[in-house]
């Protein structure tokens, strides 16, 4: 973590990635996040797959190997577990406390359902538990977390999945999708200033876990939907010049200077059909909202 933090901080535009947001307090806001009145992704995601769950059911039938991608979504969780009824659940997240208590919650409420927690960062390979190798598996990667990787990113990830997943295995992903500005301006900055603090948490985080001291003071919130990039940009600005110490590497800041935390894409349905395409799954359904503010696609590895 410190090296990946340090390299982002030595770059001529400063920028750290989204994953270090997700340390205990982290997770906290970003729940929070999901409840506030402008942040329309989580809702709405959930009501599509609340709508949906006979016909998820019917394409990817019982018995399978879920594995979600990200454990933070209890609620979605329990939906597609409801309806598909899987013989094992993989929840895989990079925060092992979030991780255990989401897992422990999920197998509190299923007992009967063999659940295998997996800590590890799911942008690199990872092994799947034994049980699975030998089910269909499901892979869940909701929420449009998708959203935090370049599109060339999220094809590679993709085709990561679909091997996951193998021949014939599904993928069932949440895409937020493009929409007015407006719309996207209030998800992502929030007059309570949750946002603010959730955005402002990865300097706390850095500052405990590699050793740095940023002054949370020195920084103010940003969020721009940059039309042409087809993503919410989010930043945190220097108020004033600063030094900072990060891992005993010394770090200026420019009045006015952004430190790039978070990119999160927005898609057309085809913008998103044909990554997925081209990264080995067919495109079984797009599922979405009266609005088209969200979609859920159910995928196919060919
Ligand atoms: C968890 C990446 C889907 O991009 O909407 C929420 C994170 N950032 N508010 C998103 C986030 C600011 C969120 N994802």
């Amino acid at each position: 973590m410190a090296a990946e933090v340090l390299h982002g901080l030595s770059l001529p535009a400063k920028s750290i990635p989204p994953k270090y947001f997700y340390d205990a307090e982290g997770s906290r806001l970003f729940d929070v996040i999901t409840k506030l009145p402008g942040y329309y992704l989580t809702r709405i995601e959930t009501a599509i797959l609340r709508d949906n769950r006979d016909l998820i059911a019917g394409r990817v039938g019982t018995g399978a190997c879920l594995v979600e991608y990200g454990s933070g979504s209890s609620v979605k969780s329990r939906l597609l577990i409801e309806a598909c009824r899987p013989a094992a659940y993989v929840p895989v997240d990079i925060s092992r406390d979030h991780l255990e208590q989401s897992a422990q919650a999920v197998f509190d409420g299923y007992p009967e359902l063999a659940v295998y927690p997996t800590c590890a960062d799911y942008t690199t390979p990872f092994e799947l538990p034994s049980p699975a190798a030998t089910l269909p598996r499901l892979a869940f990667f909701p929420g449009s977390s998708i959203g935090n990787f370049e599109p060339a990113a999220a094809g590679a990830f993709l085709r990561g999945v679909a091997q996951v997943v193998d021949a014939g295995g599904w993928l069932v992903v949440g895409v937020d999708a493009k929409k007015d500005r407006d719309v996207l301006d209030r998800a992502y900055t929030d007059a309570a200033g949750i946002t603010e603090q959730f955005n402002k948490n990865l300097l706390a985080n850095i500052n405990a876990a590699v050793g740095a001291d940023f002054d949370l003071g020195g920084f103010r919130h940003l969020a721009v939907y940059n039309e042409l990039a087809g993503r919410i940009e989010m930043y945190l600005v220097s108020q004033r010049d600063e030094r900072v110490t990060v891992a005993g590497t010394e770090i200026d800041f420019a009045k006015g200077e952004r430190l790039h935390t978070e990119n999160s894409y927005k898609y057309a349905p085809d913008e998103f059909v044909a990554i997925a395409e081209q990264s080995g799954f067919e495109c079984v359904d797009i599922l979405t909202d009266e609005l088209a503010y969200f979609m859920v696609l159910l995928l196919r590895a060919r």
